[in-house]
């Protein structure tokens, strides 16, 4: 694809925040300027863009943030981007400050917003970030790993108090509305039940029984993980506790899985998809996502990769209960 020359970009993190989210600026600046690019950082996502607020991004400008968890350019859910009115005016002071492409780095909303300003003429590529792995056009989403290992180490640490007390313990993980988190932080924990959106949610007497069955196994603990998406973690530690005098106790994980250094995973896929950001947009191409797909790095296009159907979670979850007999 031939193209006029790019020469200036933008660059912002929107959504919750994800570790290597500053990974994936980094690459973004440095890569930016190594094919000669200027680079400008939007502060607070869409919202800083309503604002105009504005920072020139030099390679030294994100030194020391590689190993940084959050978002050096500061995030934000901002409402004003979903109105048609508040779309305008972000197309606009894009079009004003001159800029030919802007690196969104961020979620579903985040990319729908994106979405929404291509249909403006704004050339928007995705990278994508959230904890969550909510986008099923790609195999990985920055953030996820850091998070998951979080997870795991909370999960770790409540089965060793859930052993010692002989408890049952219901642990709550983000996941907005996928269940990724709650299974993958099911299965590297040891649990013994994950509840998550993408499956029906068991009545309160299946994980009753299935407590049951684990104690006559002579398990000493029994750890239920479920999916925000779900909910009603208290509730199902409230009811268990009634029904089978097991001591029950739920623990919300809540915004410290949000938290803390990148893992070499996380760095690696922010570094990675940063840098491609820049060689599609160089190479003249318009309006992406860039993805992790099959074991490389590729884009799909903007829209279509929103669309992408979500993923079966029966056969993890299967292996989650043949795991933890
Ligand atoms: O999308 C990331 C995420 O952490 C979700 O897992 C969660 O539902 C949501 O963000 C929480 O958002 P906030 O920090 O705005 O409460």
């Amino acid at each position: 694809m031939t193209n006029k020359k790019i020469e200036k970009i933008a660059v912002l993190t929107s959504g919750g925040d994800a570790p290597g989210m500053n990974a994936a600026i980094r690459a973004v600046v440095r890569a930016g300027h190594y094919y000669g690019m200027k680079v400008i950082g939007i502060i607070d996502g869409y919202q800083g863009l309503l604002r105009g607020e504005i920072v020139e991004l030099r390679p030294r400008s994100v030194g020391e943030i590689l190993s940084r968890g959050g978002t050096m350019l500061g995030t934000a859910r901002c409402k004003e981007m979903m109105t048609e009115e508040g779309q305008h005016r972000a197309a606009n002071i894009i079009k004003v400050l001159g800029i030919d492409a802007l690196v969104v780095i961020g979620g579903d909303g985040s990319l729908t917003g994106g979405v929404e300003l291509a249909k403006l003429g704004v050339n928007i590529i995705g990278i994508p970030g959230t904890i969550d792995l909510d986008l099923p056009c790609t195999d990985y989403t920055i953030g996820f790993d850091t998070a998951v290992n979080t997870c795991m180490e909370a999960v770790n640490k409540i089965r060793d108090t859930s052993s010692s007390h002989s408890r049952c313990s219901v642990i709550e993980v983000m996941g907005n509305r996928a269940g990724h988190l709650a299974l993958w932080g099911a299965i590297t924990g040891g649990a013994e039940e994950a509840v998550i959106p993408e499956l029906k949610p068991p009545e309160v007497d299946d994980l009753v029984r299935g407590v049951i069955e684990n104690r006559s196994k002579g398990k000493k603990n029994n750890l239920i993980i479920v999916a925000e998406g779900v909910g009603g973690t208290d509730n199902y530690a409230k009811k268990i506790q009634e029904i089978t005098g097991v001591e029950s106790r739920s623990t919300i994980l809540g915004h410290l899985q949000r938290g803390g250094a990148p893992t070499a995973v996380d760095r690696m896929h922010a570094s990675m998809m940063g840098l491609k950001a820049i060689q599609y947009i160089n190479e003249g191409l318009k309006n992406i996502i860039v993805i992790y797909k099959n074991g490389k790095y590729d884009y799909v296009d903007l829209a279509e990769g929103l669309q992408a159907e979500r993923k079966s979670q029966q056969e993890l979850y299967e292996a989650m209960k043949i795991l933890s007999i």
